[in-house]
């Protein structure tokens, strides 16, 4: 199985990453940061040293669309098909932080970025056998997109922020999941439940003890992804939001495929106007 990766170096994704490579995955993945790169492959080596499995790094940061650009790709060029695309990356600021590209953080990294990666690397996707998208949502993603201020300039908030880049990332799995359907390419996203991982680490202290205390390990949250990552598709249903292995209902709104197209639209619109 052939499989590209963001989110593969930290938290549930490494963990993720590490098991998929281990039980035989050549796995592709996005990486800004050469040591966490290292210790993913020491760790790896370490926990499967007969695995003919391959974990791959790809320099790009998703804060950087250019640097995205590139890292598609480098994929492209070693590999001409791809089974499996998983964005898992994920961030959430506790205050606003614009990108390089004048976009707020969140935003582009989380969301926007993967749209790049689904345009640049679909037609390597729909060559593979069995061909999945698999997001990683969460839990939080109640409200609303908000066209008008996406970035939250005008008054941020990381609570909404965050938020909303999970419904973003819940909209789009049910608008790719239509859209590609009579293509042959199941689409679904997934919540992993509270998980101690990085993802607060700049919320302070309170937020960190909640994590540890609360949160399951990696291990667990990484059950449903690599669930979803393992299965034919026809054992799963396209557009469905996943947690712990089963589909669950969400809010109201994540099922609007008019929201979902006007976003989709408008995530186009900024990458065309950039001339991506
Ligand atoms: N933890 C939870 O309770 C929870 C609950 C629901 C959903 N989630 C979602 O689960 C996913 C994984 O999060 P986690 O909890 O495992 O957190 P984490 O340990 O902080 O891992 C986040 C991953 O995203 C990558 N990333 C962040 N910014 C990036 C950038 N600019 N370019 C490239 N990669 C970038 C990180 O890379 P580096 O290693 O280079 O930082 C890391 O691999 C996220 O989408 C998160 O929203 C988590």
């Amino acid at each position: 199985m052939r499989i590209f990766m963001t989110g593969a170096t930290s938290g549930l994704g490494k963990e993720a990453a590490i098991t998929l490579a281990g039980e035989g995955a050549q796995l592709w993945y996005l990486s800004r940061n050469k040591e966490l790169s290292d210790a993913l492959s020491k760790e790896f080596k370490q926990r499967y040293p007969d695995s003919p499995g391959q974990l791959i790094p790809v320099k790009g940061d998703l804060a950087d669309l250019q640097s995205v650009k590139a890292a598609c790709e480098a994929v492209m060029k070693e590999t001409d098909y791809l089974d499996v695309l998983i964005y898992n990356a994920g961030i959430w600021n506790f205050s606003f932080r614009e990108t390089k590209d004048g976009l707020e953080e969140t935003w582009q990294v989380n969301v926007l970025s993967h749209v790049l990666i689904t345009n640049l690397l679909i037609s390597q996707l729909k060559k593979g056998s069995d061909p999945k998208i698999l997001l990683t949502a969460s839990g939080l993603h109640q409200g609303k997109i908000y066209f008008d201020d996406p970035g939250f300039r005008a008054s941020f908030s990381g609570f909404k922020s965050y938020r909303q880049s999970k419904l973003a990332m819940m909209l789009l799995t049910r608008h790719w999941a239509k859209v590609l359907e009579g293509e042959g390419v199941l689409v679904c996203c997934q919540h992993p439940g509270l998980v101690d991982t990085r993802l607060g680490r700049d919320a302070g202290w309170f937020a960190r003890w909640f994590f540890k205390t609360f949160g399951r390990t990696p291990e667990k949250g990484a059950e449903t992804l690599i669930y979803l990552a393992q299965s034919n598709s026809n054992q799963l249903e396209a557009g469905a939001f996943y947690k712990d292995k089963k589909v669950h209902k969400t809010t109201a709104y994540s099922y609007r495929l008019d929201e979902a197209e006007k976003l989709e639209n408008t995530l186009q619109k900024e990458l065309a106007d950039r001339g991506l």
